[in-house]
């Protein structure tokens, strides 16, 4: 998929709050081997060497415009490579620290991929993990509804956008089912205040309207967009708007 990442860090207080929270969540040691699946532009995981102390620390992740920006903060500690999440578990390197943030809802089948990156962790080791949970939210909902109109729902086809994030409690489930000691999932709900519908577009655009436009031919996407613009200024028509953005943690020892 097509990200950006000047679009993305337009919000950038807003994205790395749930890192900091996750990061609350993660056992502090020292000389660790650690990983971060879909560590994006790689300031967040850069954040990582001074909680972790002496840890060899990788972040992967499939975009090469994301990754451009995690190359510079590259040390002999601190490597980031281009690779899909699935290729990396489909590799035999196990961790002591497997953590992602705001990455994983966009694999499938979390059922599956959980016990996958599970089996990746080295005996005491843990795994922390954001995922936004909003899906259900009314800004999601008219990507979903402007997609069903013509001309998009023909361009469409059989496609739609298929949402892998689970309840809270299917985590702890999947996390119990594999050994998993002081397992940790919750819910919180983030605040967010955005100046008007406009702002709100622009969030979406830097993360749940790219696969929209990543299905749809380049000379429908203009009308796609002013279409959901139109759609969110309808709902948002007071300024500003109160977003509650929904994230999923899971954390557990191994
Ligand atoms: C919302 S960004 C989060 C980036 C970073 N973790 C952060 O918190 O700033 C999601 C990232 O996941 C990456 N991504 C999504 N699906 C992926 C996959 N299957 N394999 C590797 N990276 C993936 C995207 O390229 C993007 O950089």
């Amino acid at each position: 998929m097509a990200w950006n990442p000047e679009l993305y860090d337009q919000f950038k207080k807003e994205r790395s709050a749930p890192f900091f929270d996750l990061l609350k969540l993660v056992i502090p040691r020292d000389n660790l081997k650690v990983i971060d699946l879909g560590c994006g532009t790689g300031e967040l995981t850069s954040e990582l060497p001074d909680y972790l102390p002496g840890s060899e620390i990788t972040g992967i992740d499939y975009s090469s415009e994301m990754l451009e920006k995690a190359k510079l903060l590259e040390t002999d500690k601190l490597k980031f490579y281009q690779r899909t999440i699935e290729e990396q578990l489909e590799s035999d390197q196990t961790f002591d620290l497997v953590i992602s943030n705001a990455a994983i809802q966009w694999c499938d089948d979390h059922e599956k991929l959980f016990p996958e990156i599970i089996s990746k962790i080295n005996k005491g080791g843990q795994l922390a993990v954001q995922v936004p949970s909003n899906h259900d939210f009314i800004v999601h909902q008219l990507l979903r509804k402007v997609a069903e109109t013509e001309p998009y729902k023909s361009a469409y086809g059989s496609w739609e956008r298929h949402y892998s994030v689970l309840k809270t409690e299917a985590y702890a489930w999947i996390m119990f089912d594999h050994r998993g000691s002081e397992i940790t999932v919750f819910e919180k709900v983030y605040p967010l205040v955005m100046d008007n519908a406009e702002a709100v577009f622009t969030w979406a655009s830097g993360t749940a309207m790219i696969p929209y436009m990543e299905m749809l031919p380049g000379d429908l996407q203009e009308g796609f967009k002013e279409n959901y613009k139109r759609e969110l200024k309808h709902i948002f028509m007071k300024s500003p708007v109160f977003y509650p953005f929904k994230r999923t943690f899971i954390s557990a020892t191994f």
